[in-house]
């Protein structure tokens, strides 16, 4: 069964914590948090102290996209606010390993993603030691942009290389209505929709409709 990850980087930001709660109550399975520093990305979004209050809005697993220069540091606050997945970028890491024991010391599943002009062959020595590859359909620093055409045969790359290996495959940027099928056929398990979850406000029925195309 395919999952929703319904990105809040789509969110009304003045209203979060309502956000939160109407997801759930639409069906999503995680919240996707889109972290950025304005350094890794030109953007800033979530710090540890806006993932901690949401918490009491909702049981839903909070799924974080760390997009910052110091993926290591930043573990802590995220675990100790309540993250219960921590994916950052192979980009940003000087030691990836490191990084993937620091996440599994807060006894939280892991991810690795790349940015779409990276090779996805650099996921390969990690693959026996990630619970998830996150693949982007776009670049990574704001919500609303265009899928990029190449995105699926990223993901059908990203599935032959974890093949037979208890590795989630997440899909995060620019999927819609019309592209999910294509994700979900190249090996998708669980797909991240910021603005096709949150467009005209109809939370359930869009999450409906992400799922309904594929089960
Ligand atoms: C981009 C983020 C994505 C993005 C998804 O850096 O990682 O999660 O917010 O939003 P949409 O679905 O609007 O592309
Ligand atoms: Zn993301």
């Amino acid at each position: 069964m395919v999952k929703i990850a319904p990105s809040l980087l789509a969110a009304d930001s003045a209203c979060l914590g309502k956000a939160v709660s109407d997801l759930e109550a639409s069906g999503a399975d995680f919240i996707h948090f889109d972290v950025m520093d304005g350094h890794f990305v030109p953007n800033i979004t979530f710090g540890p102290k806006i993932l901690q209050e949401l918490k009491k809005y909702t049981s839903l697993p909070f799924d974080v996209h760390l997009m910052v220069t110091n993926p290591d540091e930043c573990i802590a606050w995220y675990a100790d606010a309540g993250a219960d997945l921590i994916t950052f970028h192979l980009e940003a890491s000087d030691n990836p390993q490191h990084t993937l024991q620091l996440i599994k010391k807060h006894q939280l599943k892991s991810g690795i993603t790349l940015k779409p002009s990276s090779d996805i062959k650099q996921i390969i020595p990690f693959i026996d030691y990630v619970d998830l590859v996150l693949v982007m359909g776009v670049q990574p620093g704001f919500g609303g942009q265009k899928f990029y055409p190449d995105t699926p045969d990223r993901i059908k790359q990203t599935k032959d290389i974890i093949a037979h290996r208890p590795v989630l495959l997440e899909v995060d940027g620019g999927v819609n209505f019309q592209n999910v099928s294509l994700c979900v056929n190249a090996g998708a398990d669980i797909l991240v929709a910021g603005t096709a979850v949150f467009q005209n406000g109809a939370l359930s029925e869009n999450i409906k409709a992400l799922k309904g195309k594929f089960l």
